[in-house]
């Protein structure tokens, strides 16, 4: 079954085919971050205009590469939830009209799910159950993936996603948007201890996660030595801060791992390219004799690939849209509406 699958629920427009939720035929994506670097951050309105002014040629081009025709497509899959509202709609709406034109199922995609999806594509041979360690720019959580399209939240953060300190911390390092990937970079130059940063506990659940704490202690750091005059070492604060956010991830996803008895772990989202992170889950699962899943670095930002991963599952379960389909801000990974 080939699924066309998009995605457009913040900066990037993505078009993939996906045969049978596991192979890639084409993951074709159009980026913004240039455009939205020049203002420190994603301005709603113009990713919202530059979707539509990419998704048709996307498409086509996405179709192209494969060497396949509108003829070859099963099903159309798209994020629908959650995102940029301007944003989501605009891949929701192209879904509904390629699925309607086409007279083929049309697949509502949680964005979420997808990310935790981009392993199914990397690892053939994994099937849940697993525990996922999902982090991202919005979100970060540990899931427990019961079955492709069941699935529990243990824990997560109660305040701030790890990718949302990543970038702040970075913005005020005056490191460009988005400002992960440059902190990692620095941080793999730098030296730990120098500056001492926070590992907050979080509320009665072991598993839940704090960041706004570390976020502030960091910030806080940098303004006061800028006030005084004093220069930092940047690489050292970088690989200190990174250290910090590994520490309040890692252990909880061992504690996770414990408590579920699973042999299995997989990471998710943009941060899971973050190198400290993926040591820090390494070492760890190896002394306990887990499997990790670890997608590489381009499956891990946002991409069409991944949607059309665990579309292709929803639409074994008969989770279908309709002409009806809406998009949504925000949305659970289980469904809820927030
Ligand atoms: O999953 P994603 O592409 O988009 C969301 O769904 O949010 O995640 C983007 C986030 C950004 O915060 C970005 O700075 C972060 O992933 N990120 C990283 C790294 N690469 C991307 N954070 C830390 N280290 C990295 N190497
Ligand atoms: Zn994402």
């Amino acid at each position: 079954m080939i699924i066309m699958s998009v995605e457009s629920s913040c900066d990037e427009t993505a078009v993939a085919l996906v045969r049978d939720g596991r192979e890639i035929l084409t993951d074709c994506i159009s980026s913004q971050v240039d455009l939205h670097k020049l203002y420190g951050g994603v301005v709603p309105e113009i990713a919202s205009r530059k979707h539509i002014e990419a998704i048709y040629g996307l498409a086509d081009q996405a179709l192209a590469q494969a060497g396949l025709t509108r003829k070859d497509i099963d099903a159309v899959a798209v994020t629908y939830a959650p995102g940029l509202i301007g944003a989501v709609l605009v891949g929701v709406n192209f879904a509904k009209a390629a699925s309607l034109a086409l007279g083929v199922p049309l697949i509502p995609v949680h964005h979420i799910r997808g990310h935790i999806a981009a392993n199914y594509l990397a690892y053939p041979e994994l099937e849940p159950p697993f525990l996922c360690l999902v982090v991202s720019g919005g979100h970060t959580m540990l899931v427990d993936v019961k079955g492709y399209t069941q699935m529990e939240i243990l824990g997560g953060t109660l305040d701030d996603a790890a990718g949302e300190c990543f970038d702040k911390v970075a913005r005020v390092l005056d490191m460009p948007y988005p400002g992960g990937a440059s902190l990692d970079k620095r941080a793999q130059q730098g030296t730990e201890g120098r500056y001492p940063m926070p590992r907050a506990k979080a509320g009665a659940n072991p598993l839940d996660m704090s960041f706004s704490g570390l976020k502030t202690a960091a910030i806080n750091l940098i303004h006061n030595a800028k006030q005084k005059g004093e220069s930092l070492v940047v690489e050292d604060l970088c690989a200190d801060f990174s250290a910090a956010v590994s520490d309040t991830l890692v252990p909880r996803a061992m504690m996770a791992l414990e408590q579920t008895g699973y042999k299995k772990l997989a990471v998710a989202g943009g941060v899971a390219a973050n190198s400290r992170i993926r040591r820090d889950i390494l070492a760890e699962a190896e002394k306990r004799g887990v499997s990790v899943y670890m997608p590489p670095l381009k499956l891990c930002g946002d991409n069409g690939a991944m949607i059309g991963a665990q579309g292709y599952y929803e639409y074994l379960a008969g989770n279908l849209g309709d002409m009806s389909l809406n998009a949504y801000a925000t949305k659970s990974i289980l469904g809820e509406t927030l």
